[in-house]
């Protein structure tokens, strides 16, 4: 079965989704939760799955490249074929992506390639756009601009708020991130890359709107 090693910072609540989807379909196992905040709420959601977890408090560290390498050295114990970055809020630096290129992805708030970076809501409230939405895409080099794996739109609603839209958003990415994993996992979907263009090929399952 593929193995997943999860990279969060925070609250965890795709996590939780992944793991849901990990026990109900057997489609991926994760072998690990790797924190960069020792508090973060997602930590205690590992324990109580029965997986093993790892704290590495990136403040401790006094470079981002002493961070990616200690990072680096965790996640190579647990030897998995994949690393997902659920709410993982730690821009990674080159060396460390081209490490795991073609087998790393992560989940971002927007309908990228808009609204890359932070406050993707609130972005999207004051671009006064009418839809909006997750993606999951391949992490490269420069931030939130990988090949797109999958996506998910909602609706924005007149009087929506940052908090509001965020919830949808949240929803979906909860049904999203499990499935374009295992489609990855499966070989439904795959990263194809030659020497100019780094792309996703295969067949989507439905639209998730
Ligand atoms: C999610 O909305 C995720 O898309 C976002 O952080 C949240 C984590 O929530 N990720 C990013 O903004 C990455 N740039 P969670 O801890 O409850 O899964």
């Amino acid at each position: 079965m593929p193995s997943v090693v999860i990279l969060i910072s925070g609250r965890g609540s795709n996590l939780q989704a992944l793991i849901d989807h990990a026990t109900q379909t057997s489609e991926y196992q994760i072998r690990a939760v790797i924190s960069n905040r020792p508090k973060a709420a997602g930590l205690d959601l590992a324990r109580a799955a029965g997986l093993p977890t790892a704290v590495l408090d990136h403040t401790a560290f006094d470079s981002r490249e002493a961070f990616d390498a200690a990072l680096a050295e965790q996640i190579d114990r647990f030897d998995s074929d994949w690393v997902v970055l659920a709410g993982f809020m730690r821009v990674l630096t080159p060396g460390f992506v081209q490490r795991y290129l073609g087998r790393l992805i992560n989940i971002h708030p927007s309908l990228l390639p808009a609204f890359p970076g932070l406050k993707t809501h609130q972005q999207a409230l004051d671009a006064g756009v009418r839809v909006h939405g997750a993606t999951v895409h391949f992490v490269t080099p420069e931030l939130d601009h990988g090949p797109i794996v999958d996506q998910a739109v909602v609706q924005v609603l007149p009087g929506d708020t940052a908090e509001t839209l965020a919830a949808r958003v949240l929803k979906l990415e909860h049904v999203l991130f499990p499935r374009a994993l295992a489609d990855l996992c499966s070989g439904r979907l795959r990263w194809s890359a030659d020497q100019t263009t780094q792309t996703v090929q295969g067949a989507l399952a439905a639209p998730l709107l």
